[in-house]
C-alpha cells in the first residue's frame, strides 16, 4: 500500500509544483529516510521537474536509504530536526512545497511530551520554517505555499494508549493546517504495507471533518485520485469543537 499512497501524494504534488520559473517550486520531503518518506523522495527525484530536497537527521542513514553520495546540501540533502525550527531554516530556503512524512511508528513507549513534539509541534515548526519571508515573496503570498501531510485514518476517534495519543496529536496537526492560509492537503492512509499498490476504493470514514476526503473514482480500474477529491482548503477553526478532549 505504501507505493499506492506515494503515488497519491505524487498526484497531489505534481500539479502543485508546476508553475514557477527558474528555481521555483522546490519541494522538501520531511521524514525522507522513513518508510513512506523514502519512497516519496525517490519517486519525486525521478519524476519532478523541480528541485527535490530531503530533510534528514542522520547522514549515514541517508546514504544507506536514499543512495546519495556526499549526502549534503550540494545534493539537496539537509540535516535538521522537526523539533527545532532553527535547524530547518536552511532546508526550507526557496521551498514552495513541503511534504511531511514524519511520525512515530506506534512501537515502543514514547512519552506524551515526545509524541506531541513530533506529531504536533513538529508540524507547526515545519510551517514556521516554510513561512519565511523570502518564500512568501518568491511565490506570491502565503496561500501559494503548500503543505502535504501524511497523517492517518482514525484521528477523530483516538483510542487510549500510545497509538491513541499519536492519533490525537495528528488530529491537532490536521486542524492546525486547516487554519494557516496555505494550500494544504492531508493524506489519511490506513494499514500501510510495502506491498504493491492495489486498486481499491477508499471511503471517507470521517465525514464530519473531511467530507470529500479519500474518495476515489470507482469502477474504472483506475487508481488515480483527482486533486479536488483530496484537497482540503476549507477546514475552519470552528471545527476545533470537534477535537476530542484528552488529558
Ligand atoms: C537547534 O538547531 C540549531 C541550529 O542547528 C542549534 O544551534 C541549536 O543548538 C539547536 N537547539 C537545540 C535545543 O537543540
Ligand atoms: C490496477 O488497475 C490497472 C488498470 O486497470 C492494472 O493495469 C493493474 O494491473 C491493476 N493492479 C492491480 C494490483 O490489480
Ligand atoms: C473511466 O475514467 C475515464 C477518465 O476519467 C472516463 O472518461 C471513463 O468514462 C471511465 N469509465 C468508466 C467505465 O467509468
Amino acid at each position: 500500500m505504501s507505493s499506492f499512497i506515494c503515488s497519491l501524494v505524487l498526484l497531489l504534488l505534481a500539479p502543485l509544483a508546476s508553475c514557477h520559473g527558474h528555481h521555483g517550486g522546490t519541494v522538501l520531503v520531511l521524514g525522507a529516510t522513513g518508510r513512506t518518506g523514502s519512497l516519496l523522495y525517490k519517486d519525486l527525484k525521478k519524476t519532478s521537474r523541480h528541485e527535490v530536497r530531503a530533510l534528514i537527521r542522520s547522514t549515514d542513514k541517508a546514504r544507506d536509504i536514499l543512495g546519495c553520495d556526499k549526502c549534503d546540501e550540494s545534493e539537496g540533502i539537509y540535516l535538521g530536526d522537526i523539533t527545532n525550527v532553527t535547524s530547518m531554516i536552511p532546508a526550507f530556503e526557496h521551498v514552495q512545497t513541503v511534504a511531511i512524512a514524519t511520525g512515530l511508528s506506534g512501537r515502543g513507549s514514547p512519552t506524551q511530551e515526545v509524541i506531541r513534539s513530533i506529531e504536533f509541534d513538529g508540524i507547526q515548526n515545519a510551517v514556521k520554517a516554510l513561512a519565511q519571508e523570502t518564500n512568501i515573496q518568491a511565490y506570491g503570498g502565503v496561500s501559494n505555499l503548500r503543505v502535504v501531510l501524511c497523517s492517518s485514518r482514525g484521528t477523530t476517534t483516538p483510542s487510549s494508549g500510545v497509538f491513541g495519543d499519536i492519533l490525537f496529536y495528528k488530529l491537532n496537526a490536521e486542524v492546525f493546517l486547516g487554519s494557516i492560509g496555505m494550500t494544504t492537503s492531508i493524506v489519511k492512509p490506513c494499514g500501510l504495507s510495502t506491498q504493491a499498490g492495489q486498486n481499491r476504493t477508499l471511503k471517507d470514514r470521517e465525514p464530519k471533518i473531511y467530507p470529500a476526503l479519500l474518495s476515489l473514482p470507482n469502477g474504472n480500474g483506475s487508481n488515480k485520485m483527482t486533486r479536488g477529491s483530496i484537497r482540503i482548503t476549507t477546514i475552519t477553526i470552528q471545527r476545533k469543537a470537534d477535537v476530542p478532549c484528552k488529558n
